[in-house]
């Protein structure tokens, strides 16, 4: 017999899912206010609050990391599942702004956890990482294979920012959250998913240096080549239509509609944004969940973060229809509804 004697079953009569087992979020405790900002930059909280919805942001201090934050939201996420780091099969780590370019940062986690019977890997998709993540381990659950999938998001955005570009470092904040992903026969979890890319959009949020392409060099550094680079405008045009296309398709690939959304959690880039696709959709302000003004884009730690709010918060219970959505560098987009 070939593989394990839990997939050659699932093949013949077993359906799995992947419960929402566990949640948790480790921000860091420095905060940077719209004002302090504006006290050093050429920006006012009235424009950022106007323009983003973003009043703070919770940043890095000197020797805290990617990997730090990740573990910590982790762990946190496997406490509330209950599961021991022994029992994890394996551990998805959404980010783009990982310790290393090499090694993966999902091997720090791995080995900060003591996870000894997991596999690792990074998922780079910007701030549509999270979803990309947990659909990816929804097919790992399905199948059979796995038991227990710790997913995380996470971001330490403040040290590729260019602290003195108002354009940028006004909208991002550091972050994790991570989700357990747990085996069960119950019908529960992951309804529909969708997952998309229009790479003709690729340099409108841009880091040119750093990669095989253009190396750190002294001229690219002197250029700032090194920091991330956006379009606001055609991200903007970009995610206001896509939000609600994306939110659609989920819901009619499972025949559902917007009125049977219990809560709709979207990537927090912008509230602007947030609002727009709330309207297309014609979800109620209740219904959205929005915490973009505390934490700012947190990019692919945005939706688990708000995740684990909205359970902290009694926003999202057991048996709710969760619905998410994100978007962000490639170009990129994701979305699914789960049953919590
Ligand atoms: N303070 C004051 N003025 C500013 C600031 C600031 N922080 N930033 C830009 N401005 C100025 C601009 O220079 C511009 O001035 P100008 O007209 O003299 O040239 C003016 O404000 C207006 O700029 P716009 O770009 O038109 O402002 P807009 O209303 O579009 O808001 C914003 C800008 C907030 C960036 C918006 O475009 C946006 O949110 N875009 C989406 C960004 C996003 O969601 N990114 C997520 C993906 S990121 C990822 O995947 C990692």
């Amino acid at each position: 017999m070939i593989g394990k004697p839990d997939v050659q079953i699932t093949n013949y009569m077993i359906r799995y899912y992947g419960k929402l087992a566990g949640y948790g979020k480790a921000v860091p405790e420095k905060v940077i206010t719209n004002d302090e900002l504006a006290a050093r930059i050429d920006t006012s909280d009235e424009w950022i609050t106007e323009r983003t919805g973003i009043k703070e942001r919770h940043v890095v201090s000197e020797g805290e990391h990617c990997s730090d934050l990740a573990t910590n939201a982790a762990r946190k996420a496997m406490e509330k599942a209950g599961i021991t780091a022994d029992e994890l099969d394996l551990i998805i780590v959404a980010s783009s702004s990982p310790d290393y370019l090499m090694p993966p940062v999902s091997s720090q986690v791995q080995h900060n956890l003591g996870a000894k019977n997991a596999g690792a890997f990074v998922m780079v998709v910007g701030c549509t990482g999270f979803v990309y993540a947990l659909a990816t381990a929804d097919q790992f659950i399905r199948s059979g294979q796995y038991r227990n999938i710790v997913v995380v998001g996470v971001e330490v955005i403040s040290r590729n920012v260019d602290w003195d570009d108002r354009n940028t470092c006004v909208l991002f904040g550091d972050g994790a959250a991570a989700v357990v992903l747990q085996r069960t026969e119950s019908e529960t979890g992951m309804i529909s998913h969708h997952l998309g890319s229009d790479g003709s959009g690729f340099e409108h949020i841009i880091q040119v240096a750093g990669g095989t392409r253009n190396p750190v060099t002294h001229e690219s550094l002197d250029q700032g080549l090194q920091y991330l680079k956006m379009n606001g405008r055609e991200v903007f045009k970009f995610a206001s239509g896509m939000m609600g296309q994306a939110l659609k398709i989920v819901l009619d690939e499972a025949g559902y509609t917007p009125e049977d959304i219990d809560l709709f959690i979207p990537h927090q880039a912008n509230a602007r944004i947030i609002e727009f696709a709330a309207k297309q959709a014609g979800l109620p302000a209740e219904k959205v969940f929005v915490n973009v003004n505390k934490y700012g884009n947190t990019s692919a730690a945005s939706v688990p973060i708000a995740i684990t709010e909205a359970f902290e918060e009694g926003r999202l219970k057991e048996g709710d229809l969760l619905a998410l959505v994100a978007f962000g560098s490639g170009l990129t987009w994701g979305s699914c509804l789960v049953r919590v």
